[in-house]
């Protein structure tokens, strides 16, 4: 069967064509890198980065090498200096620029200013083109605390760029928290909390359509038709008892009524059929049918839960639920679609927040936000097999995997500070938002990833 489960939270992964110009990189003509970028590093960096070392993992002999960054992360965003690690090393580090344990081999203010220039021009190599060009596949990332949203090649594990709501006429307030990616990677849409609006964005990160819904929170994206669900945010204490429903061509909205307080979690049946939330102030969760515009509820027992997120496995069988203030993980049999009984609940690690599916549907990740672990079930036996912890998961809460299947990215909102940065550039950098990359061979922590303020939701591609 040909399911279409789509991972209703925090992480999406999507294989999207970076956005970049194929126009020639240079105003000068010719193979501006090689001229102008190349000598500089060969000058001044080589001989730790690539030459008789390669200190960091960061080899800076070659464009392609260097837009692979190193062993942590990116060297450099394409069109975003000021984001550079690059930059900031040698100009912010503390106590001193990078190298500091070479003075002379600082960049100059010239070099300095050659470099940042090219950067934000788009960091075009030998052949013109910005690094992550073509067909490839990205995690996007969003930073509520920041109005930024990172785009996270999937092949390389790094930054490729920082798309900034800033300079597209929102206020850095706006709190960018949840996204969701077309299957062909053609599209992507973002919610933004207090701005009330949903953006579509196209493969160059540009926007080209928007919704308004008053505190919009999740996605949920149904491939199989053109619908794309939305939710209203965990923030807002009394919202419309609605959710919404958009058509992702002409982006207008219809709003479907939920019959309870706060409708936060969301999921789409594999079918497209159904469309499932749940409410965070009462132990309630609806299915609605889209077409028969009917509506079926699911009771759950116990003390207040807060459901934060519902999601349905790739075959279409099985639903299901995290509970922030109990910890509880649930299970429901989602054949029918209509009746979708609880089968199970196991207790996992504090507050489980967005659960996402292997692409076999045999493991369910989630991160533990309360807990700083992931922890990893086992569909069949419904029981928890590992627990994943280790510098970098700090207040984790969103999740994705790659298409291929070999990697699980945890976006972690780090508002506690478990994460501290592995350079000081200064007041107010020490704690950024984390993506935690981990291997799903080992379920080893492999990379952390530095991205924005309060690194929230995250998504993909659907790989099925
Ligand atoms: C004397 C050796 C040396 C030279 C010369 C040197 N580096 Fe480094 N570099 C290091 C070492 C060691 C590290 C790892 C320790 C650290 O991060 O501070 C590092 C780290 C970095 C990192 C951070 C990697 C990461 O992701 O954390 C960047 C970026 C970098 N270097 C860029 C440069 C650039 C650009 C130059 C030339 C202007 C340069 N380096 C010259 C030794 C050197």
């Amino acid at each position: 069967m040909k399911t279409y489960s789509i991972q209703s939270v925090v992480l999406l992964l999507a294989v999207l064509t970076a956005g970049c110009s194929t126009s020639s990189s240079t105003s000068n003509g010719g193979d501006y890198y090689s001229s102008t970028i190349q000598p500089i590093f060969d000058a001044k960096c080589s001989s730790c980065h690539g030459g008789a070392k390669t200190e960091a993992g960061l080899n800076l002999t070659s464009w392609s090498t260097l837009t692979k960054g190193s062993s942590a992360g990116e060297a450099i965003i394409a069109y975003n200096s000021a984001h550079s690690t690059l930059v900031k090393m040698a100009t912010k580090l503390q106590p001193a620029v990078h190298p500091a344990s070479q003075p002379s081999s600082v960049l100059s203010e010239s070099e300095l200013a050659t470099i940042t220039a090219w950067i934000d021009a788009g960091a075009k190599g030998p052949d013109g083109l910005a690094p992550f060009s073509g067909n490839r596949e990205f995690v996007y990332v969003t930073n509520q605390g920041d109005a930024t949203i990172n785009v996270i090649d999937v092949e390389e594990n790094v930054v490729a760029r920082l798309v900034d709501l800033t300079k597209m006429g929102f206020d850095a307030g706006a709190k960018p928290h949840h996204v969701a990616v077309e299957p062909d990677g053609s599209f992507w849409y973002a919610t933004l909390i207090s701005a009330g609006v949903i953006l579509k964005f196209n493969r160059n990160n540009e926007i080209v359509g928007r919704a308004s819904f008053e505190v919009p929170g999740l996605l949920s994206m149904d491939p199989s038709s053109n619908r794309l669900f939305v939710g209203r945010s965990m923030a807002a204490v009394n919202p419309p008892q609605r959710i919404g429903m958009i058509d992702r061509t002409t982006m207008s909205v219809e709003e479907l009524e939920v019959f309870f307080p706060r409708p936060h979690a969301l999921a789409v049946a594999s079918n497209g059929k159904n469309v499932y939330s749940a409410s965070l102030a009462e132990n309630k969760a609806i299915s609605i049918d889209i077409d028969q515009e009917e509506s079926t509820f699911e009771d759950i027992p116990g003390p207040i839960h807060t459901i934060v997120d519902l999601e349905v496995s790739p075959d279409g069988k099985i639903m299901v639920g995290t509970a922030q203030l109990t910890g509880k993980f649930f299970f429901f049999d989602a054949t029918d679609q209509a009746n979708f009984p609880i089968t199970d609940v196991i207790d996992v690690n504090a507050a489980p927040w967005h659960p996402i599916f292997s692409h076999d549907g045999s493991k369910i990740y989630v991160a533990n936000k309360m807990a700083q672990t992931v922890s990893i079930i086992d569909v069949a036996k419904k029981s928890v097999e590992a627990v994943v912890e280790g510098n970098g998961l700090a207040q984790p809460h969103g999740a994705a995997i790659s298409s291929d299947g070999k990697w699980l990215y945890i976006s972690g909102n780090n508002l506690n500070a478990a994460y501290v940065s592995r350079h000081n550039f200064g007041e107010g950098t020490q704690n950024p938002g984390t993506v935690t990359v981990i291997d799903l061979k080992t379920n080893k922590i492999i990379k952390v990833l530095e991205v924005g303020l309060y690194a929230s939701g995250s998504a993909g591609r659907p790989s099925w």
